[in-house]
């Protein structure tokens, strides 16, 4: 069967933009991969898309947050492909550029538990997976340049880059000897659905970007895409625990 050689990714959020531009890169390298997305007409248009150039694609409907989709989601990839070697935890929402003193905990709740805890929780799941079955794996975390600064997001989205860029470290460093690697990313301005998440923002939160911060350059999805492909291959085996800004220059100017 074609489907049961050859490595197995998992992508989070894989129903449009970042993720599903690694999942496109994926299948034009003959890398298995799961479309997991809460969006369930999403992952039909993008298993479609992937179909086009490998039959093996697994979508499942999956919302990070909830802990019983996201042993589902690994169960199926189990059955489905008999393993999973990289993870890519990739979706994320924004929050509107939300200010401390306007804090509505119902978002900051809901942006921590898409952008952080889910991120944990998935990786709890593969990495006993890896350990019980001394298996090599790589997680990707899609962070943000907002994981690095202060004024590229609201304050819930802010810290919660923040934080999963620390999750990275951690994971990391604990699970070194084990031949697990984690690497987070720090994209800039991206043009995907992401932006459309934006209603009426937060005027206060939005003036620390616009008046504070240049401009930067607006990203392709692949662009994105390609070095997260990088970084999960072993070419990458000595990038280890560290961020990379995928940003066209915004940050360091
Ligand atoms: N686009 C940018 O400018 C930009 C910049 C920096 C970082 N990022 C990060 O990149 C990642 C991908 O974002 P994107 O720009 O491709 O956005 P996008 O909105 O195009 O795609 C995100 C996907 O995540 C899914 N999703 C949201 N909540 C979910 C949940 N609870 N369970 C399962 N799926 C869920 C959405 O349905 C959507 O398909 C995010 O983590 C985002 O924070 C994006």
């Amino acid at each position: 069967m074609e489907c049961l050689k050859g490595r197995v990714a998992i992508i989070t959020g894989a129903g449009s933009g970042i993720g599903e531009a690694i999942a496109i890169l994926y299948a034009q390298k003959a890398i298995k991969v799961v479309i997991a997305d809460k969006n369930e007409e999403s992952i039909r248009k993008v298993v479609a898309e992937v179909k086009k150039i490998s039959p093996c694609v697994l979508g499942v409907e999956t919302d990070v947050t909830n802990q019983e989709d996201l042993k589902n989601l690994f169960d199926q990839t189990i059955r489905e492909f008999g393993t999973v070697d990289i993870l890519i935890n990739n979706a994320g929402i924004l929050d509107n550029f939300m200010t401390v003193d306007a804090l509505d905990l119902n978002v900051w709740q809901n942006v921590m538990d898409v952008n952080v805890k889910a991120p944990a929780m998935l990786s709890q799941i593969v990495i006993n997976y890896w350990i019980r079955e001394k298996k090599p794996g790589v997680i990707i975390n899609t962070a943000s340049v907002g994981g690095m600064f202060g004024a590229r997001g609201g304050v819930s989205y802010v810290s919660s880059k923040h934080a999963v860029i620390g999750l990275t470290k951690n994971i990391a460093s604990v699970y070194r000897e084990d031949n697990i690697r984690a690497v987070a990313v720090a994209p800039g301005s991206v043009n995907t659905n992401i932006g459309n998440t934006l209603k009426r923002p937060n005027q206060k939160g939005m003036h620390a970007l616009t008046e504070y911060v240049t401009a930067g350059p607006l990203g392709d999805p692949r662009d994105i895409a390609n070095v997260i492909v990088f970084l999960a291959s072993d070419e990458a085996k000595f990038i280890n625990g560290t961020v990379v800004t995928i940003d066209g220059g915004w940050t360091g100017a």
